[in-house]
């Protein structure tokens, strides 16, 4: 059987296209984070948003994921990069719940929302465990995710519907158009959202030329569960932002965590 997460990132450009754009200020913030550690492990690259500005900083980054074909399109990201920039990446095709590199990292990062594919407790603390090994004493982790809204969470519990049909249209090159609608489900007992996607590619003259349905699931984790799980890897709490541009915390918006070895 596919793994849902390869059959949904398989199809990398359209992956990009659609949420390739991470969250405000976040490259940024980890390009900072990595010129000041020099090297760094991110995992979950995906399409290298965020794995070649860390690199023009001046770091050295070893990023791996999951999918073959989003670590193919970073590399093709690559190929515009100067040699040192590129002599200073490595992309790996590894899982972040099972991983083992003969090194330890002054900083480990997991941004946007990666984490939260890891649906179950055991995966999480699989990935954390993974984390423990390799950072250095004094290292840092860095992992983003979003704060689940409760008032969407109780309006779709009051309804019981699936989030309304969304649709976005994108005008691609050579006037060829992709269509996505989307809608969201949400299983509160398992902290889960599932977006079912129907991504649709036109033609200059408005003929459909490719059609495919996507599904993809996200785990919610709650700020104080986070803590929990996290004292309970090993890790101490050093901050928790609310973006990437120094706010407070702040409920419904980004969870920032810093995190030491305990
Ligand atoms: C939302 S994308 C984020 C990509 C990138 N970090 C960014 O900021 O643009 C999530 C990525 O997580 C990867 N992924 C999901 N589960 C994974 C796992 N168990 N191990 C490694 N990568 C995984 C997917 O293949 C996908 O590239």
């Amino acid at each position: 059987m596919t793994d849902p997460v390869r059959e949904f990132y398989m199809n990398a450009r359209d992956y990009d296209l659609i949420s390739g754009h991470g969250v405000a200020g976040d490259v940024a913030y980890f390009s900072r984070l990595a010129r000041g550690a020099r090297r760094v492990l991110e995992l979950a690259c995906g399409t290298g948003r965020v794995t070649w500005p860390m690199a023009r900083a001046g770091a050295r980054v070893t990023a791996l994921d999951l999918v073959g074909e989003m670590l193919a399109l970073a590399r093709e990201r690559g190929a515009s990069e100067n040699t040192p920039v590129r002599r200073r990446v490595r992309l790996l095709e590894a899982d972040m719940r099972a991983f083992a590199l003969r090194e330890r990292f002054p900083l480990i990062v997991i941004p946007f929302r990666a984490f939260q594919h890891l649906l179950t407790v055991e995966e999480q603390m699989d990935c954390l465990a993974c984390c423990r090994k390799h950072l250095t004493r004094q290292g840092r982790l860095v992992i983003n995710l979003f704060d689940p809204n409760l008032r969407i969470l109780a309006a779709h519990m009051q309804s019981g519907l699936p989030g309304p049909v969304t649709r976005v249209e994108t005008r691609l090159d050579g006037d060829e158009r992709l269509i996505v609608w989307s809608s969201r489900t949400l299983s509160p007992e398992q902290q889960r959202m599932q977006d079912q996607w129907v991504v649709e590619r036109f033609d200059a003259q408005g003929r459909s030329i490719s059609r495919r349905l996507h599904t993809l699931t996200l785990r919610w984790c709650y700020r104080f569960e986070m803590e929990h799980l996290f004292a309970r890897c090993g890790f101490r709490v050093l901050s928790l932002e609310g973006g990437f541009d120094g706010q407070p915390f702040t409920h419904g918006q980004e969870q920032v965590w810093t995190l030491g070895l305990a």
